[in-house]
């Protein structure tokens, strides 16, 4: 049985990886309409991702026998500034959401509830390799700098990302 605690940061986090979705569904949108196809992808991709992490924690409270609650997803920013910008944007959210995780992972080993630490984990690795993928988009965009060329490019390789999938951009 899941604590009223636990159950109360669980839903929360579903509410944040909502609106995790949300923000790259918006990021994706807006590259689109900027005709960076690529980058767009990568970001419905993303978004998509966010909506299983939502998922996969609904499902988890739901097993448990405890009590989903979903409240009102915060909206996205309305204007996003360069390709560099947005992903530093994702990033910081990124390192943010980390800290949540890092959060209720603690709670569920205060808590003995090794179900609940078991799903953190999950989470706690996840974790790493995002801000690994987005830390490492940062990185290239930062090189690539005013290179309209080299950006392009880098549209043109994100846009590889299976649906929904998991990739890195490759190593430099
Ligand atoms: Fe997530
Ligand atoms: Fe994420």
């Amino acid at each position: 049985m899941l604590s009223e605690r636990m159950q109360r940061a669980l839903n929360e986090q579903i509410n944040r990886e909502l609106f995790s979705s949300y923000i790259y569904l918006a990021m994706a949108t807006h590259f689109e309409e900027k005709s960076l196809d690529g980058f767009a992808q990568w970001m419905y991709g993303q978004s998509q991702e966010e909506y299983g992490h939502a998922m996969r924690i609904l499902r988890h409270v739901l097993e448990r026998g405890g009590h989903v609650e979903l409240g009102a997803i915060e909206a996205p920013p309305a204007e996003f500034g360069s390709p560099l910008e947005i992903f530093r944007q994702a990033l910081d959210h990124e390192r943010k959401i980390t800290g949540h995780i890092h959060d209720i992972y603690r709670l569920a080993v205060e808590e003995r509830d090794y179900a609940a630490q078991s799903l953190m984990e999950w989470f706690v690795n996840e974790q790493v390799e995002e801000e690994d993928t987005v830390g490492r988009i940062v990185d290239q965009l930062d090189l690539a700098g005013d290179d309209r060329a080299a950006i392009l490019l880098l549209d043109k390789e994100l846009g590889q990302r299976p649906q929904g999938g998991e990739s890195a951009p490759s190593a430099p």
